[in-house]
């Protein structure tokens, strides 16, 4: 066998029936809303890894110095022999967990982006001799069926993606991943952390306009899938912070009164002069907050670890 291995688990045009069911959904609601997983295309995950590096970006840093500081420690925990990971993008910090996992025989990147996946699997395999990755392309929201492969098994789910659900949508995905885990597996949690409200804002609205980029990118996927006409300079790009909710929202603010039309879809979408439409929730946590998710799921919170800002956190539920 390959030491790298690729598996799309969507059929054929799976992808293009969920974009246009969701699409459909998203714009004929009340407010327009976009699902944020159609950011991920092959320039999607370019911007996304330059988000990474911005200054004013520092869930990757944080969460990076708490992996370099406890890997030992999460490793020393999991002992797994199978690494999962979800929405793994370009799997870069994930490097220090694979090397601290002493048993590690296989790593399983699962991400909607195959190019991002295609990238990071190859290099793993290439830096990494003796360690199997089995790539699949698949949505972490639907059912996962994952390969057959040796326990124990390490879930981790990192970047603070999980914000990016919606509490409903957040339930039933760690519903699901604790059907993936038996006994003596792990599961591994990044949660960014409420914070100074203009700390936040900046995270996702950077002086650069990078996150504006890759905001506005959702609509030139709208445009290359679905046929649609959407200018992507006459929309703003919009990040506040939502105190109820704790959470940040991103919007597209359309600059002026304006008619876009869907042909794949049939749709024609008014939008008022300084209409917005809500592209992203990232939600913001706390640790009792955390605890309390995971247990309505049927997780423990067994170890929690922050870095030294106390900005981000990582956590984790073993399965007895
Ligand atoms: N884990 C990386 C990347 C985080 S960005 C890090 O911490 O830096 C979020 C990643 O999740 C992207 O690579 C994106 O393509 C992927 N993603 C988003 N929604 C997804 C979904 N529903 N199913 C699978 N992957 C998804
Ligand atoms: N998981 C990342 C986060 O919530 C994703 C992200 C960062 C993002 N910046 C963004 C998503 C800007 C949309 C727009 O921090």
């Amino acid at each position: 066998m390959s030491p790298f291995l690729l598996t799309r688990t969507l059929p054929e045009d799976a992808a293009g029936a969920a974009l246009r069911a969701d699409v459909l959904e998203g714009l004929t609601g009340s407010p327009r809303t976009l699902p944020p997983k159609w950011f991920y295309d092959a320039h999607g995950s370019e911007l996304f890894e330059r988000i990474t590096a911005l200054p004013e970006y520092y869930p990757t840093r944080a969460e990076r110095e708490i992996l370099v500081a406890r890997s030992g420690e999460i490793a020393a925990a999991a002992g797994a022999r199978t690494l999962v990971e979800l929405g793994s993008g370009s799997s870069e910090k994930t490097r220090y967990l694979i090397d601290a996992l002493t048993d590690l025989r296989t790593y399983v990147p699962v991400d909607v982006s195959e190019s991002a996946l295609t990238r990071a699997g190859q290099a793993l395999v290439a830096e990494r001799p003796g360690l199997d990755v089995h790539a699949l392309v698949a949505d972490f929201t639907a059912r996962l069926t994952l390969p057959r492969t040796p326990g124990p098994r390490l879930v981790a789910f990192l970047g603070g993606t999980i914000g990016n659900l919606l509490p409903a949508e957040r339930a039933a995905f760690l519903s699901s991943v604790r059907g993936l885990l038996a006994p003596g597996d792990a599961l591994l949690l990044g949660t960014d952390l409420v914070k100074d409200e203009r700390v936040l804002v900046r995270a996702y609205d950077d002086a650069a306009g990078v996150t504006a980029a890759f905001n506005k990118n959702v609509l030139t996927v709208l445009n290359r899938e679905l046929g649609a006409d959407f200018d992507p300079a006459s929309f703003d790009h919009v990040a506040l912070w939502d105190a109820r909710h704790e959470w940040i929202e991103m919007r597209l603010r359309s600059r002026p009164a304006q008619t876009v039309k869907v042909p794949a879809l049939d749709l024609a979408v008014d939008f008022a002069a300084g209409e917005e439409l809500r592209t992203e929730v990232s939600a913001k946590f706390r640790k009792e907050g955390v605890r309390a998710e995971l247990a309505a799921a049927g997780l423990e919170l067994a170890r929690w670890w922050t870095d030294d800002a106390g900005r981000f956190a990582l956590s984790l539920s073993v399965v007895r």
